[in-house]
């Protein structure tokens, strides 16, 4: 082994492991002793975080009266008993500087009774409190960012009780991404307070490759907007439809997995977008295994977006143990079927049409063997038979030994579960 591949591997060792290393100093001083925290996350996000994120609906416009409400809807609608558990503060819940020991401040408009008595009510209706910052010296809004504070913002969080922290990358210059994601999460492991570490770098320095044991979830795309199929031009910046960050999904669906999520960024049900639609972002998040930020207006939630959003079989499909995300099979016209293998060897199988008109599906599912192997997935649909059960409809759909013929609307779904018989 030549001396720099083995010196790099001694690094790699004692980053992951959590040792004691003596750092070189370049004059020949003595060697100093650098801590270095643990890299190993354990097991805060064992399957995808479940929550809800004030942004997509509120933007900086938030304050402590609003947000009561949306704590109180979220209990109220049933959004906790589907399984959703974190609450979490975006940008705009700081004063524009911080105070005179360096400490950011919760806005005393917006938060008239502090943020540690907002994480109390958070917490006093069972759910967990998640907040925001960003690596770089100023968050996306403008407010103050963390760097060169993080492990005095850390202790604060920790101090209100915060359970999750949202860390966005704006204005860092030249900072390294994982670099600048490794201070912070030594800062929040150091505070010992269990915290899931969301990272929101946007994908530009593939986390995917290096954010295991640094953090549980990893932003994968820029963000999105509530339209179907087309992007959002914003000016310096464009916003991502569902299906442009679907498609960026697929290259990278063999790096998702338990504590190491790629992030499709939050959801857009009830932000606009047709029951269809809606209906097929929810599912296709479930299929990838992605985080589900649901972003709505919980206290308006209609009874269809709310029958979306908690749906439990299709979360279920989310939630599955595995955390495998499902493959991409292309087959005719604009229709798309995702396959995603779950525990007890079941799977979900989601027909996905992308085009503007109505097809019929007419599935033989012994063929789809051979187009499933082309994209690195066994199936067996031609010696095994599974029971199908249509988790919309939420009734029984026949066998794989039938032909499954079906209508499937413009941009709509048409979700399975597949048990075998
Ligand atoms: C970035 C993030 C968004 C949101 C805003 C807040 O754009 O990607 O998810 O947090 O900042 O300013």
């Amino acid at each position: 082994m030549n001396t720099l591949l083995k010196y790099s591997l001694t690094c790699v060792v004692a980053l992951v492991c959590g040792l004691q290393v003596k750092s070189q100093t370049p004059d020949g001083a003595a060697p100093v002793a650098i801590k270095k925290e643990k890299l190993t996350t354990g097991n805060l996000a064992p399957t995808p975080p479940m929550g809800w994120n004030t942004w997509n609906t509120f933007q900086a416009n938030i304050d402590e009266s609003i947000l009561k409400g949306v704590v109180d809807a979220y209990v109220s609608s049933g959004m906790k008993d589907a399984g959703y558990q974190y609450f979490v503060l975006d940008d705009g819940w700081m004063t524009m500087e911080r105070d005179t020991n360096g400490s950011l401040v919760a806005d005393p408009k917006k938060f008239p009774n502090g943020m540690k008595a907002f994480a109390d009510y958070v917490h006093s209706k069972g759910l967990k409190f998640g907040i925001y910052n960003c690596a770089g010296t100023k968050t996306c809004g403008g407010y103050p960012g963390s760097r060169g504070h993080e492990y005095q913002d850390a202790r604060l969080y920790a101090s209100w009780g915060v359970d999750f922290l949202k860390y966005d990358w704006c204005n860092t210059d030249s900072l390294n991404a994982r670099e600048a994601y490794i201070t912070m999460s030594s800062a929040l492991k150091a505070t010992k307070r269990p915290i899931v570490f969301s990272l929101c770098e946007w994908g530009g320095h593939q986390p995917w490759l290096w954010a295991t044991g640094v953090g549980e979830l990893y932003r994968t795309t820029g963000d999105i907007t509530a339209n179907f199929n087309k992007d959002k031009h914003m000016g310096t910046w464009t916003a991502l439809s569902v299906m442009n960050i679907l498609d960026k999904q697929v290259k990278i669906r063999k790096y998702n997995g338990p504590n190491h999520w790629n992030d499709a960024d939050m959801l857009e049900v009830g932000n606009g977008m047709s029951y269809a639609e809606d209906r097929s972002h929810f599912s296709m998040w479930c299929m990838l295994a992605a985080p589900l930020a649901a972003g709505n207006d919980l206290r308006k939630m209609s009874e269809q977006t709310k029958s979306i959003l908690t749906n439990k079989e299709v979360i279920a499909v989310d939630q599955d143990e595995l955390g495998i995300t499902a493959y991409r099979i292309p087959m005719a016209d604009s229709v798309e079927v995702w396959i995603k293998p779950l525990k007890n060897d079941e799977l979900a199988v989601c027909f996905l049409n992308k085009g503007g008109q109505s097809q019929k599906l007419n599935v033989k599912w012994a063929e789809l063997d051979a187009a499933a192997k082309a994209e690195g997935l066994e199936t067996k649909f031609a010696s095994v038979t599974y029971t199908l059960r249509d988790v919309w409809a939420k009734k029984a759909a026949g066998t794989t030994k039938s032909v499954l013929k079906q209508a499937i609307a413009s941009h709509d779904v048409v979700m399975l579960k597949l048990v075998k018989k």
